[in-house]
């Protein structure tokens, strides 16, 4: 069996199917699903996902875009961030280290990271680092932020 590593995932039938295997399915996937059908992108193309595999299955994803620094409301300097989200491990995988694999991936882009957690997964994210970023109420509705940040970032004054 190959290594167990943290790859891009390309958007084809097959990845797709994996990925309902996944609790957070919604709109995104649906949507490339969509696009793939429609053939507005090919069989193939590099999807924002990354996600390990274990054998054949795809065990562990999350989706890691770059926002451009015009959005970045969140951290000084006004530099691009990643927004880490759909982290999830599958249930018969997790506890061990996973997860954490695609954190430290994420981190790797020495970038600040965003993240919206689902509730109970708290302990995770504090271990990992994570800070909850101040709440904005026009910011933040809906949201409860937590954020990382390589040396020499800071958080923003929210407003
Ligand atoms: C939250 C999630 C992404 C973590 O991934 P994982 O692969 O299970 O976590 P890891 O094995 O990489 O854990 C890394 C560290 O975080 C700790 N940790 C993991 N989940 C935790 C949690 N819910 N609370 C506190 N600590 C946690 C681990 O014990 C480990 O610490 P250690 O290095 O001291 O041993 C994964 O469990 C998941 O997808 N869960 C889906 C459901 C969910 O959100 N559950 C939350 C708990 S109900």
């Amino acid at each position: 069996m190959d290594a167990i590593k943290v790859q891009p995932l390309v958007v084809n039938y097959k990845t797709l199917e994996e990925f309902k295997r996944f609790k957070e399915y919604g709109n995104q996937e649906l949507s490339m699903l969509e696009d793939l059908q429609n053939n507005i992108i090919e069989n193939n193309s590099t999807s924002p996902f990354f996600g390990i595999y274990y054998g054949s299955a795809l065990i562990a994803r999350m989706s890691l875009y770059k926002v451009p620094s015009k959005y970045n409301y969140y951290f000084e300097p006004r530099d691009e961030y990643l927004e880490l989200w759909k982290l999830e491990v599958l249930p018969d995988y997790q506890k061990q280290g996973y997860g954490e694999m695609l954190v430290e991936f994420a981190k790797g882009y020495r970038l600040p990271i965003k993240t919206n957690p689902r509730v109970n997964s708290h302990g995770f994210w504090e271990r990992m680092g994570f800070d909850k970023l101040s709440y904005d109420m026009e910011r933040d509705l809906g949201e409860n932020p937590l954020g990382w940040r390589p040396t020499g970032v800071e958080e923003q004054n929210a407003s």
